[in-house]
């Protein structure tokens, strides 16, 4: 059975931690590594992406390998070949894939049939890459990422449930607040092995209480566009802004996975000012990626 990066909860903490580490050295020396020597890695996509098909196209290319972008549309998935099929001819072709697709059902059963690694480059409950660059992105700023408090406000979406989950993994203190009906599941298990914590917070004032980095996604997830009126008026009031960021801890700044909305849930003087680390937190895709496909594709 290879190793899938499904939700994040696959990894131990240590492999965390090691995998950050790893993320960082390839940052300083992008080159310095040929772990995909020679080798494919398939990446398919169900729905519309900036960030994470460039980070890992290049990401791929720097690490010597061959990466085939595959729109959904043009595959015979497309025309009801089943998914075990498609899983069993990649695994004969490339060394690892990564899918971008709704139901988490669908990947998981890619996965099962798979015999090569399977990456979730975004489903409808989970974003784990995107919480690799997250972690990488906070520990840039901070020597140990154990114990900070991080906040997230805005829709409890799969963003944030990446970022609860990986960062709890990491040690972090997370706190999410979100309006009644937009909130993270109380209940969600927590990775085995997790140090740190998830509290759910309605008012956005509390949870960025001695918070070092002020964290918020979109209110209109792609598949969530029949409802985007009613997200945006629930929503309102849940903007990071100067004043929110007052509230935090000193030198807090904020975080924002992309693509954003700046006036909706940002405002544009925290977007492109000095209090953010979001351009850098895009640029960490790239670094916190190859450190994960040399950790799937090359195992220890
Ligand atoms: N943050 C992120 O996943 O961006 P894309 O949708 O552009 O890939
Ligand atoms: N929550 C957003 C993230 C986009 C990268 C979405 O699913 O559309």
């Amino acid at each position: 059975m290879p190793a899938h990066f499904l939700t994040g909860a696959e990894l131990s903490a240590a492999q965390l931690r090691s995998l950050l580490e790893r993320a960082l050295e390839l940052k300083a020396a992008p080159l310095c590594s040929q772990a995909l020597d020679g080798r494919s890695v398939a990446l398919i996509f169900t729905k519309p992406s900036t960030r994470t098909r460039v980070s890992f196209e290049v990401g791929i290319d720097e690490l010597g390998g061959h990466a085939l972008v595959l729109r959904s549309d043009e595959l015979q998935l497309s025309r009801g070949e089943a998914l075990q099929d498609t899983a069993l001819v990649l695994s004969r072709h490339v060394c690892a894939v990564g899918v971008r697709t709704g139901p988490d059902a669908t990947l998981a059963e890619l996965a099962q049939h798979s015999e090569i690694p399977v990456i979730n480059m975004l489903t409808e409950l989970h974003h784990p890459c995107q919480a690799l660059a997250d972690l990488l992105t906070l520990r840039e700023a901070h020597a140990e990422l154990e114990g900070l408090r991080v906040a997230y406000v805005g829709d409890g979406n799969n963003v944030a449930r990446s970022l609860a989950l990986l960062g709890a993994l990491a040690g972090l203190r997370v706190a999410v607040a979100s309006p009644p009906g937009y909130a993270l599941e109380p209940d969600l298990p927590l990775p085995a092995g997790a140090s740190g914590s998830l509290e759910l917070y309605t008012d956005p004032r509390e949870a960025v209480q001695g918070a070092c980095a002020v964290y918020t996604d979109v209110w209109v997830s792609m598949g969530d566009e029949s409802s985007a009126d009613e997200r945006r008026e629930a929503l309102g009031a849940y903007t990071v802004d100067d004043a929110l960021l007052d509230l935090a801890a000193p030198r807090a700044f904020a975080m924002h996975d992309l693509p954003a909305h700046a006036g909706e849930e940002i405002s544009a003087e925290v977007l492109y000012g000095t209090r953010q680390r979001i351009w850098d937190q895009a640029e960490n895709r790239r670094h916190a990626q190859k450190a994960l496909l040399e950790f799937l594709v090359m195992p220890a």
